[in-house]
């Protein structure tokens, strides 16, 4: 009896922690700690496995058995939202709305995240099943899948008996880390995140960093705690309430909402218990939609409009639905992030590692509000698929900041020509191409173009970040043979360059400065700037957190040619760690990092967690109020520096973000005035752990 209530009691604890990680971003216990804890759980199941719970924390790592993803009904309406308004019409709607059913008829707005919605079954406070949407009737089974997703709470404060609707979506940055190293890629996290819900063996989807949001709630609400506190919502009768409750329930509950109602008393009410949520009237609702389209773009999620829903339960039932949509609820969808245009070419481009990447060159068009004129096709197979001839007229796709896609044929060429085919010869040193998985490479380590953009990825942002060595000076120094190599950079006279067009004084003194500048630059910058295929930014922080942390320690590990080390770090997969193995086994490769470090390049880590994170870079912030987590408030300045942003002590057009602290003072109202991103306390925290 004693080992059933351990066994208890440490999945609850883990759950616990599970939740604090990756739903609040505060962990309370080390890594260290949770492991153990992990384990003794671990063990004690596979002694009693007759007391192992199906909702283990234990089971968010999958297993390697095939999934069926049977079909099985829904209980609850899983309805969708066809028709999609401006923002006049929905103005309209609510005024109407509130007309006929009083001035307290409330319309809360939710971002439309553009992911896989998933429907969570809970039945006496256990996860039982989780469905896809499927036809809104019948849903695939893909409860094995969605129990590896962190964010999912497994069981809840108390037996009852819920049923949860949500979005299975993906964070930007993870999409394009994770999606860099598949041999089939995918074109936005939408289809990562509803292809990777589908898979069949879960031990798979628990390796992709799937997120979910909940934001519909069905309960037998008399059964369930939620207090109101001294306001009138209840979740009988209020959806706010139950969003509310889901938080309190472990949910995530991220994103820009709002509540618009015409009475100021109700408003107050929803602030008092959802303080997070922006309240005003039915007319504040088109200041709302523009920021919210403002902030779309910065956003690490996508989103491709916002749901307008009725609070009220009992007004949602007796308005009822369609067939296959709600009478309580539309859709504002902003503009499809999308357009034609014609294929005017297509370009070979061969990167530091060889890699071929066939390139769109399009006839520039406007897309999500930038101009696009080329896009990446990815490899033969991606091209065959498409069957996409120079000249055709294609639909492009630009998603928020991913790199714009060819997405299909509008039209094809009228000249009957034949699907676009690589060349066999690598178009910069004549060498054969190779096939290896779905990619094609130029073999030949001396290839001209491989050097140069070894190079131009060793000097650039974010690496060794020396501003004065760009592309097209690493171009001129390479046709003039100055710098082949990388230790060249550090061994080349700059005065060579002196008479040269383009090279005055001014400029060779910043190649001076700039070299010499980036000899202090941190291991881990140094660790990405050899630009190993998979190691960018986030694997040398892993790579640093569990020890290795110094280029001798990788190549001893490697020297082994075991790349099991390596494969065990969480988030690596066997391709990373195989291409650390290739690379530190070469001995081009070490002769060189041994050339580097006699340049005085750091190769041991001091004091880092990890390689530099740049995702405040070209944000301005003020700050205003007090914080629990940053007192002196220098404290969260310094997180936002050391990520690339700036400080402003003032609102001005520049400023993007407010970080706002308990008791904020009156930069508030201005920033809120000027549509600047409101951050709080909890916001940020997450901002600063998600990267
Ligand atoms: S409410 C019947 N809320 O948008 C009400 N849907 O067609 C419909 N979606 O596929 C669901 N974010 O998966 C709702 N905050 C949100 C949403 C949301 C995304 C998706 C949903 C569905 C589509 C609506």
């Amino acid at each position: 009896m004693d080992v059933r209530r351990r066994i208890n009691e440490l999945s609850r604890l883990l759950l616990h922690h599970q939740h604090l990680y990756y739903v609040l971003s505060r962990p309370e216990i080390t890594d260290l700690e949770y492991d153990r804890l992990l384990q003794e759980l671990a063990e004690l199941e596979k002694r009693y496995p007759q007391w192992a719970s199906i909702n283990s924390p234990t089971r968010r790592v999958g297993s390697d058995l095939d999934n069926s993803l049977e079909e099985h009904p829904h209980t609850v309406e899983v309805l969708s939202l066809d028709k999609e308004y401006i923002t006049a019409e929905v103005v309209d709607w609510m005024g109407k709305l509130a007309d006929r059913h009083g001035d307290s008829t409330g319309f809360v707005v939710e971002e439309k995240l553009d992911g896989a919605s998933v429907v969570l079954y809970y039945r006496n406070g256990e996860l039982e099943r989780a469905l896809t949407r499927g036809d809104g009737n019948t849903g695939n089974d893909v409860t094995a899948n969605v129990r590896t997703i962190p964010s999912v709470p497994l069981i809840l404060g108390s037996a009852q008996d819920l049923v949860v609707r949500g979005e299975v979506f993906m964070h930007r940055d993870d999409f394009q880390t994770f999606n860099q190293a598949l041999e089939n890629r995918y074109t936005s996290p939408r289809n990562l995140a509803a292809g990777t819900l589908r898979q069949l063996k879960s031990s798979q989807v628990a390796r992709v960093p799937l997120r979910f949001n909940g934001y519909e709630a069905w309960m037998d609400a008399g059964k369930f705690a939620w207090s109101p506190e001294g306001t009138s919502l209840s979740l009988e009768t209020d959806h706010v309430a139950r969003l509310s409750y889901l938080q309190t329930a472990g949910f995530r509950m991220k994103g820009h909402a709002g509540f618009f109602c015409r009475d100021a008393g109700r408003c107050r009410e929803v602030s008092q218990r959802l303080p997070e949520l922006t309240v005003g009237t039915p007319a504040d609702l088109e200041s709302f939609v523009n920021q919210a389209r403002d902030r779309r773009g910065r956003l690490n999620y996508e989103i491709d409009g916002l749901v307008i829903k009725i609070n009220e339960i009992p007004l949602r039932e007796s308005l009822g639905a369609t067939a296959h949509h709600p009478r309580w609820a539309v859709a504002f969808k902003f503009d499809a992030p999308e357009a034609e245009t014609r294929l005017s070419g297509i370009q070979i481009q061969v990167g530091r590692n060889g890699r071929v990447t066939p390139v769109a060159e399009l006839e520039p068009v406007t897309v999500g509000g930038s101009t696009v004129s080329r896009a990446t096709l990815h490899n033969q197979e991606y091209i065959n698929a498409l069957e996409l001839r120079v000249g055709d007229l294609v639909q492009i796709s630009r998603r928020g900041d991913v790199i714009p896609a060819v997405e299909k044929v509008v039209e094809p060429a009228g000249d009957g020509g034949t699907v676009f085919h690589l060349p066999n010869h690598c178009p910069f040193c004549g060498s054969g191409l190779v096939r290896q998985g779905a990619h094609h490479f130029c073999p030949n380590r001396n290839c001209p173009e491989r050097q140069r953009r070894a190079l131009i990825h060793f000097t650039g942002r974010g690496q060794m970040d020396i501003e004065s060595l760009g592309e097209k000076t690493i171009h001129f120094l390479y046709e003039r043979g100055l710098v082949r190599r990388i230790p060249d950079i550090y061994t080349f006279d700059p005065d060579q360059l002196s008479g040269e067009p383009g090279f005055k004084q001014r400029k060779i003194a910043a190649i001076r400065e700039g070299v010499e500048a980036s000899r202090n630059r941190p291991f881990s910058r140094v660790l990405v700037a050899l630009g190993i295929e998979g190691i960018g930014n986030a694997a040398v922080r892993l790579l640093i957190e569990n020890g290795f942390d110094s280029m001798q320690k990788l190549i001893d590990t490697a020297a082994r040619g075991d790349p099991g080390s390596f494969a065990a770090i969480h988030g690596f997969g066997e391709t990373t760690a195989g291409a650390l193995v290739n690379y530190f086994q070469d001995n081009q490769n070490l002769s060189m990092i041994r050339e580097l470090e006699a340049c005085g390049l750091q190769m041991q880590a001091q004091n880092e967690t990890g390689a530099s994170d740049r995702s405040l870079e070209n944000t301005v912030w003020i700050i205003t109020g007090s914080f629990n987590h940053f007192s002196p408030r220098s404290r969260a300045e310094k997180e936002i520096i050391q990520r690339g942003g700036r400080i402003a002590s003032s609102v001005t057009h520049s400023t993007t973000h407010l970080l706002k602290g308990e008791s904020p003072g009156s930069k508030l109202k201005k920033a809120v005035e000027t549509g600047l991103i409101i951050v709080d306390e909890d916001r940020f925290l997450d901002m600063l752990s998600t990267k």
